[in-house]
């Protein structure tokens, strides 16, 4: 009986990993040998259809002490706060934002301290994004998750948390991100008292590194950063619970053993972490500025090309050199919606307001961009000089359908009232009679 510890990390994206936490359990020259070595399972973890595009193609092999199908009937599990009910109350052209989601007094770990705040789509489609996030202050204790809806995005935004997977052990601080792949299990524990976080549950196509274009073969983030991790088990039995969230529920099974008991694996189906700090920024030297797809990290299309499904974009530090030209995020309106998130620090278009832990929801069309006091302060900055941004980290998850918030998200106290109040102070400049 041993539990899980990671065994390091090998690094790349989509390219075909091989790992074995013991010598020699790897099959050689085939897949599923009629007995495997040590007396494992082989079992094949398909992400895509067996048919997709080679380029597009995800499975992994996985050779465990037992095969995934042992546990007994799951049954509905109530969970008051994390579903993808998107319809539950009209979709709003307000602009909102929330305070930090407090921290739980009681013990509460990751699955339990999930709350969904907006969504659109569903698994039954097979596109769209549930958007979650989480505040945690112990670890899952002998129970196992996973989603069977769509590969899970995890920002955390307070605290570390170590992502014990069926592939092996990542764990993750603030300005990282991780990503679990549908279907795969795992249990979450945390690495100091408390976590808080956001979830990106994709329902779409999975999640990849955008195409470069006349940007070429390097910059934005660079697939070498992006790190798997090596195989690692635990032969574990107990009376343990494994929670599936299937079709916008979850379902709860009892399992008397560890589901982390895969020896060895290969593929390319497998969970993954990225440090945010590692983007290669790419900006303006000489005037205004690209569009904020230039802070792609991770995209997955629609089946319209150039039109995603979701694109995971970041903020991160970067230096402002462009002549002329108004230097924060411009006042504008997208058919696409954005919620942004904030990890650390204070992004650039918000003199205040937007905290670190809490949220901002832009939808399709609706108007958005630098608050009063940003607007001032930039139209008449010295341009002579850089501008420095440092010490941040906001994200934007950037949906081509209308983001729909939950009751429970605009019925909560974080909700900004008064949100709308931050561009009412915009004052009118124009004059027909000055250049
Ligand atoms: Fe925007």
């Amino acid at each position: 009986m041993s539990e899980i510890v990671s065994n390091g990390y090998q690094s790349g994206f989509g390219n075909e990993f091989a790992s074995e936490a013991i010598a020699g359990a790897l099959p050689q020259g085939q897949n599923s040998p009629q007995r495997v070595a040590h007396g494992l399972y082989a079992e094949q973890l398909s992400g895509t259809a067996f048919t997709a595009p080679r380029h597009t193609n995800r499975r992994s092999w996985l050779y465990r002490i037992r095969p995934a199908t042992m546990h007994e009937p799951f049954r509905p599990l109530a969970h008051a706060t994390f579903h993808n009910r998107f319809d539950e109350a009209p979709a709003t052209p307000n602009q909102l934002r929330w305070n930090p989601q407090p921290l739980p007094s009681e013990p509460v770990d990751f699955v339990d301290g999930l709350m969904t705040l907006a969504g659109n789509g569903g698994a039954a489609e097979q596109a769209g994004m549930g958007i979650h996030i989480y505040s945690a202050n112990r670890s899952m204790q002998e129970r196992f998750f996973y989603d069977a809806d769509g590969e899970l995005l995890i920002v955390p935004q307070l605290g570390g948390l170590r992502l014990a997977t069926e592939l092996g052990v990542l764990e993750i601080e603030p300005q990282e991100i991780a990503v679990i792949p549908r279907g795969v299990r795992f249990r979450v524990e945390l690495l100091d008292d408390q976590a808080r976080g956001y979830v990106c549950e994709n329902f779409g196509a999975l999640l990849r590194l955008p195409d470069l274009g006349p940007i070429g073969s390097n910059c934005l983030a660079n697939a070498r950063d992006f790190l798997v991790p090596n195989a690692a088990y635990e032969d574990v039995d107990g009376a343990f619970e494994l929670i599936a969230k299937f079709q916008g529920a979850l379902w709860s099974a009892k399992i008397d053993h560890s589901p982390l008991d895969v020896v060895a694996w290969h593929g390319n189906y497998v969970p993954y972490k990225y440090d945010l700090r590692r983007f290669n920024t790419i900006g303006s030297i000489s005037y205004d500025h690209p569009d904020p797809s230039i802070f792609t990290v991770l995209t997955s299309p629609s089946d319209t090309a150039g039109t995603a499904n979701i694109d995971f974009a970041i903020f991160p530090p970067r230096w402002l050199v462009a002549q002329h030209t108004f230097r924060p995020p411009w006042f504008h309106r997208n058919v696409a919606s954005e919620f942004m998130g904030l990890i650390t620090g204070v992004y650039d278009a918000k003199a205040e307001g937007f905290l670190p832990g809490g949220a901002s929801l832009h939808n399709c069309m609706s108007g958005h961009g630098p608050d009063a006091a940003t607007f001032e302060k930039a139209s008449v900055a010295d341009l002579s000089k850089p501008d420095v941004i440092g010490g941040t980290m906001a994200f934007m998850f950037e949906t081509r359908k209308v983001i729909r918030p939950t009751q429970q998200a605009l019925a909560s106290p974080q909700l900004q009232d008064n949100y709308y109040e931050c561009w009412q102070g915009i004052r009118k400049h124009f004059e027909p009679s000055q250049a």
